[in-house]
């Protein structure tokens, strides 16, 4: 069998490291690329080896295309990945999966009846850090989980990305854009959202962009810039968020679960692995055994790869026919846990979330990036 043809739409930031991860693993192979500005995609395709490349557009009629890796920015979400089901392909979709849920769960409604597929990032819980963690929790080394505490401060992508205005629009700010990856982790590990309550605030109405042609010029900041979110869990579980781009310490990937039985920190959840210089390998504290509590490390398992896990997880799981992990569902739910949040800031009241989301599996134990399945 040969590879699965893998096209990419939107080829900015992100899609050098998903093109070198893509290009690793044997089971795919990147076919096209397309971007609304035609010489990105060309000079990506050139870097990265790419036989073809064009507009969206193409990326859809390409006939070997199976799968849509959907990279545009989030307010065109939506729109590409709902025009790639159109055309038969199965979808993966940076996150947020979309800034609506109605036209979001339309979409999955969509792919479901076109018989297609549909992933969402973030991929890094499918990295050896998080599945490792998971599995830890899952074997009761923790005992049943209480409540989570999670926290990204960071002085805002305005200092490193040369085109951050979007990053402080609609459908943006912490919230939205860094939101996904902890509280897709704490949806995967703790189960569904019942409500939130959040509070929160601009530092600032403009900033400045920091690095890249555009240096020096201002952009409006449209949305809360730092936001506070409490969480309650179906389960009767709890959490508390805090996400910051207005912070001049540094401090981010703080993902802590507290159990009857002890407490874990798990890895960065915008990272695969925490086995990395700035991350707490992943490790456990029991109680009731002392102040002075001994550290337990948990040995992380798996390779480490990076972001394209999740279409690799998707590709596998569409031939063996089991579900695969970062789901649409997820997504969905994800989106709508944030949004529910960002109507509590404005409403000052809880907000019920009324999506919900089967338990999220974790992947297959003997799951290789870089052994061919074909
Ligand atoms: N930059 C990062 O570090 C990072 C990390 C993880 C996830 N992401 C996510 O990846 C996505 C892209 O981020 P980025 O930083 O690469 O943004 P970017 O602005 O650098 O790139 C987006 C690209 O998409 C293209 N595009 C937009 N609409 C399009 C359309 N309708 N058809 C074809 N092309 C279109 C743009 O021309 C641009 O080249 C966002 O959802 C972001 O949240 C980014």
């Amino acid at each position: 069998m040969s590879p699965v043809g893998i096209g990419i739409v939107g080829v900015g930031v992100i899609s050098d490291t998903y093109l070198e991860n893509l290009n690793s693993f044997p089971d795919v192979e990147v076919l096209i690329l397309g971007d609304l500005i035609a010489d990105r995609a060309r000079s990506q395709a050139a870097k990265h080896g790419v036989p073809a490349h064009g507009s969206g557009q193409d990326v859809l009629e390409h006939p070997e295309v199976q799968l849509v890796v959907n990279l545009t920015t989030p307010d065109a979400h939506v729109e590409v990945s709902s025009a790639a089901i159109a055309a038969g392909k199965h979808v993966w979709s940076e996150k947020p999966l979309g800034l609506d849920r109605d036209a979001i769960a339309t979409m999955l409604d969509q792919a479901r009846t076109a018989g297609v597929r549909v992933g969402s990032a973030p991929d890094t819980l499918l990295g050896p850090g998080f599945q490792s963690a998971k599995r830890a929790i899952a074997a009761g080394i923790i005992g049943e989980p209480l409540f989570a505490q999670t926290a990204f401060q960071t002085q805002g992508p305005d200092l490193w990305h040369p085109n951050p205005g979007f990053l402080f629009a609609h459908g943006a700010g912490p919230l939205l854009d860094m939101g996904p990856y902890y509280f897709s982790a704490l949806i995967s590990l703790l189960g569904p959202v019942d409500r939130v309550a959040a509070a929160g605030m601009k530092a600032k109405q403009e900033r400045e962009i920091r690095t890249g042609p555009n240096a020096g010029s201002m952009f409006t900041v449209e949305v809360p810039s730092t936001i506070q979110v409490l969480t309650a869990f179906e389960a009767g579980t709890q959490a508390q968020t805090l996400l910051s781009f207005d912070s001049a310490l540094e401090r981010h990937g703080i993902l802590e679960i507290h159990g009857t039985d002890g407490s874990i920190v798990l890895p960065d959840p915008n990272q695969f692995s925490g086995r990395t210089a700035y991350v707490k390998p992943l490790g456990v504290l029991r109680d009731g055994m002392s102040f002075d509590q001994p550290w337990i490390e948990v040995e992380e398992q798996g390779t480490v790869v990076g972001r394209g896990l999740g279409v690799l997880d998707m590709v596998r799981s569409i031939a063996s026919g089991r579900p695969h992990i970062a789901s649409g569902e997820l997504g969905h739910h994800a989106v709508d846990v944030l949004l529910s949040a960002q109507e509590s800031a404005a409403s000052e009241q809880f907000v019920k979330v009324e999506s919900t989301v089967a338990p999220v599996p974790l992947l297959p134990d003997d799951f290789d990036p870089f052994a061919s399945t074909l």
